[in-house]
């Protein structure tokens, strides 16, 4: 990647997309929307049916969630980078395929490089699949770090998890908690609580 990869790039390519089926039954395409400078980045699986009607990930129920668990580490979202594994909705809300996944990459790569985030959430299992493998298993792995290139890489469970079951929802804060602690070691976390 080098320095003719940009936003608008970005965004043509992710308009223009047609790699996978996704994109035929959808709405909108879904890239992803916060703070494009922001050290942490929470990347999600896929589109819902809101987030198809408006192009905007996790604006629906789950998205409610997130951004409360957000707020109890003081983290209003818009600090944060949001994106998708896929940037298009799968039918029905099925999980996307690995090959739908993989496709997608192309994106997901570009935006990390010009987010550049220091701290990455993984939300659910196809995000951790996703970006760390599919050997990931998310009940066991979740709030353990990989670190990447200096970049520090946490899976936890998806909001949509944790409104199915809220008894997983003591160890979702447990991993905020180290989000947390992960942005304040790195020196990052007070940058976040400041007003604009
Ligand atoms: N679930 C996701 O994984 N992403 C969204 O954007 C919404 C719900």
């Amino acid at each position: 990647m080098n320095d003719q990869i940009t936003w608008e790039l970005f965004e043509r390519q992710v308009a223009a997309c047609n790699l996978c089926p996704l994109c035929q039954h959808i709405l909108h395409k879904v890239p992803g929307q916060g703070d494009r400078n922001a050290p942490l980045m929470l990347i999600g699986e896929g589109p819902g049916q809101v987030e198809d009607e408006q192009g905007l990930a996790f604006v629906g129920p789950a998205g409610q969630l997130l951004t409360k668990m957000l707020a109890a580490i003081q983290l209003p979202r818009e600090r944060v980078y949001i994106c998708n594994i896929v940037k298009c909705r799968p039918p029905h809300n099925r999980i996307p395929t690995p090959e739908e996944a993989e496709a997608c990459k192309i994106h997901l790569r570009m935006q990390t490089y010009l987010v550049r985030p220091r701290v990455i959430l993984l939300l659910g299992a196809t995000a951790a699949k996703g970006v760390l493998g599919d050997q990931v298993r998310i009940t066991r792995d979740r709030g353990i770090w990989t670190e990447r290139k200096g970049v520090w890489i946490m899976p936890t469970y998806h909001p949509s998890a944790l409104l199915r079951d809220p008894a997983k929802k003591s160890e979702a804060w447990e991993d905020l908690k180290q989000v947390r602690r992960k942005l304040t070691e790195l020196g990052l976390y007070t940058d976040l609580l400041k007003e604009e």
